[in-house]
């Protein structure tokens, strides 16, 4: 089982400036719940039971998010509004450990971060930019296969060319049922460069070993200390496995899936989706006949 689960949120968030200049990306919502939860409740959901998050500057918002909210809760149980209040209390009760992440030194030294959390044992790691459309069996499943095997499993996506640029690439032997023994990663490769169309998307179950590797790894592509370049190295020494996902992944840290994100969510609420369903047929069409 795994019960430890690490959520580095200590980026930057460029892509989304100026809405995170002093808020945090992982904060954005995704209709009502910001994208951060998601990952949350994706790992609670699995039986993860300790969480830590990773952070750094202008991230307090995430701290407060799952925080008690006294005066809140106040109001909405004297107004009695119930459900309102079990979705606010919900937050409050999840065991959380912070660490700040000093300076934003890459992927591979935000994980290291968690060395004294994690205590010897194998934990998940998700990043709350992919976010995995609720209801997916993939952590679950990935969970299961990391504890067969005691290895390290990585989730991969089938990603077009012009995209690698944006992923760790791997090369690695296909052993049925969606599993892949990694031979390789490299690191966001130019197109020309990657040895496979396989992207490492953001859920991972890792070994404890990955710290001593993360703790002597110097740093690699963008000045950054990379997850890819240690796992690289444990692949050689001992088996790591993908995993291919073939559910909904949203790269909702990129505006446009970001966007996409909100739509097929907003969909698939089933308060919103009739009127929102209502209002995209109107504008296609007006789109149409424009
Ligand atoms: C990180 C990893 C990359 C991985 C990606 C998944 O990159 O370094 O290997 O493919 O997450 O989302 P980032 O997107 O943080 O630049």
């Amino acid at each position: 089982m795994i019960k430890k689960a690490v959520f580095p949120a200590a980026g930057l968030g460029t892509r989304f400036l100026p809405a995170t200049k002093a808020s945090p990306k992982e904060m954005l919502p995704l209709v009502d719940k910001p994208l951060i939860q998601y990952a949350v409740e994706e790992a609670r959901d699995c039986g993860c039971e300790e969480l830590i998050i990773i952070t750094g500057k202008q991230k307090r918002a995430i701290e407060d998010h799952f925080d008690s909210a006294f005066e809140l809760e106040d109001v909405l149980m004297k107004k009695g509004k119930k459900e309102l209040l079990e979705m606010v209390r919900k937050l409050s009760h999840i065991n959380f450990a912070y660490i700040r992440q000093r300076a934003p030194l890459g992927l591979g030294h935000a994980i290291l971060c968690a060395k004294p959390f994690v205590n010897g044992e194998s934990f998940a790691v998700l990043l709350s930019d992919d976010v995995i459309a609720p209801g997916s069996t993939l952590l679950p499943e990935m969970i299961k296969i990391a504890t067969e095997k005691g290895a390290t499993v990585i989730a991969l996506e089938m990603v077009e060319e012009s995209e690698v640029e944006k992923y760790g690439i791997i090369e690695g032997d296909d052993e049925g049922g969606g599993l892949y023994r990694i031979r390789g990663l490299v690191e966001k490769p130019k197109p020309k460069d990657a040895p496979s169309r396989m992207g490492v998307i953001g859920r991972y179950i890792l070994t404890p070993d990955i710290f001593d590797i993360l703790e002597t790894l110097a740093p690699g592509k963008g000045g950054e200390v990379q997850l890819t370049d240690a796992l690289n190295i444990l692949a050689a020494r001992r088996p790591v496995y993908g995993y291919l996902f073939e559910g909904k992944r949203y790269d909702a840290g990129d505006k446009l899936g970001f966007l996409e994100a909100t739509v097929e969510l907003a969909l698939k609420d089933s308060a919103l989706s009739a009127g929102f369903r209502k209002f995209l047929v109107g504008l296609m069409n007006n789109e149409l006949s424009s």
